[in-house]
């Protein structure tokens, strides 16, 4: 299977940690060039750009932050100037705040949930993906191909008592991609979504009980729950040349549930 990555553009967002770093380093496995965003944590970011250069690839470490047009902006220039343009764009980058409850912390009902709660999970979740497309878009028009992959999450087909706004941006990309696909295809830019179950990250690790997530396997038709390397995997697949036509698709990674 060719991939066709080597010494392209891509830029992940989010992969100072879990699906991110995961994923940029699949992506410089492939011969990649990654650009890799962080928002809070430079030496998570670094040590992924440490770990790119380790098996003799180049990444570049980028600041962005999902609540500001302004950042994303900057960060998608810089990569595209660095880089003299982007072939690959990967959305990981999420901020879990108030987006889903968190063991020991109620969330409140549905009607007393401030607006200022949910809309900070629709602007970081939702507005930020598509600023974050629409910048990189005018940097990927005149590549020999290129590709996007945005995150989705299973919890949009599951539902969750006190997740609904996260579901509500999750399911809100599913559209974004269905109507990029008729606008994109033209111009050779396959869009997908990519759509993980619980998936075993850093951060859910530091969350869940062992007995969780054993339970959590249990519950599963395949057994086991998702590393971010399951997932990564699928994103560099649908995200590079060996993806000749899957495009304006939303691909489950969840075990079979
Ligand atoms: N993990 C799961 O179980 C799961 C399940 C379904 C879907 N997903 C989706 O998969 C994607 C990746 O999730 P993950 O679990 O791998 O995330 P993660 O491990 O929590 O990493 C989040 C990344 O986003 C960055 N980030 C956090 N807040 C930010 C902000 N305000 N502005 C810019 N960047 C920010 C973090 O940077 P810093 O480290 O610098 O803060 C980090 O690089 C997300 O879209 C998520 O919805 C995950």
């Amino acid at each position: 299977m060719k991939t066709d990555l080597t010494d392209k553009a891509v830029l992940v967002t989010g992969a100072s940690r879990g699906i991110g770093r995961a994923t940029a380093l699949a992506y410089a496995a492939e011969g990649a060039r990654v650009a890799i965003t962080y928002h809070s944590d430079e030496a998570g970011a670094k040590e992924t750009a440490e770990q790119v250069a380790a098996t003799g690839g180049t990444a570049l470490v980028v600041r962005y932050d999902l609540a500001d047009p302004d950042s994303i902006h900057a960060a998608v220039t810089t990569v595209a100037e660095h880089w003299g343009g982007i072939d690959v764009l990967v959305a990981c980058a999420m901020e879990w705040g108030d987006a889903i409850p968190r063991p020991g912390r109620e969330m409140p009902a549905f009607e007393d949930v401030p607006p200022a709660q949910w809309r900070r999970v629709l602007t970081t979740s939702l507005d930020a993906v598509i600023h974050t497309v629409q910048a990189a878009l005018s940097r990927m028009r005149d590549r020999d191909w290129s590709r996007i992959v945005l995150l989705g999450a299973g919890l949009a087909d599951t539902g969750m008592v006190g997740a609904g706004a996260y579901g509500a941006a999750k399911s809100g990309l599913y559209g974004l991609v269905r109507s990029l696909a008729w606008e994109l295809g033209p111009a050779g830019i396959l869009v997908n979504l990519v759509v993980p179950g619980q998936t075993l990250t850093e951060n859910v690790l530091a969350h869940a009980s062992p007995r969780f997530l054993e339970n959590k396997a249990k519950s599963l038709p395949s057994g086991r729950m998702n590393t971010p390397e399951d997932v990564a995997r699928v994103i560099v697949f649908l995200g590079s040349a060996a993806n000749g036509n899957v495009h304006g698709e939303a691909l489950r990674i969840t075990g079979g549930l």
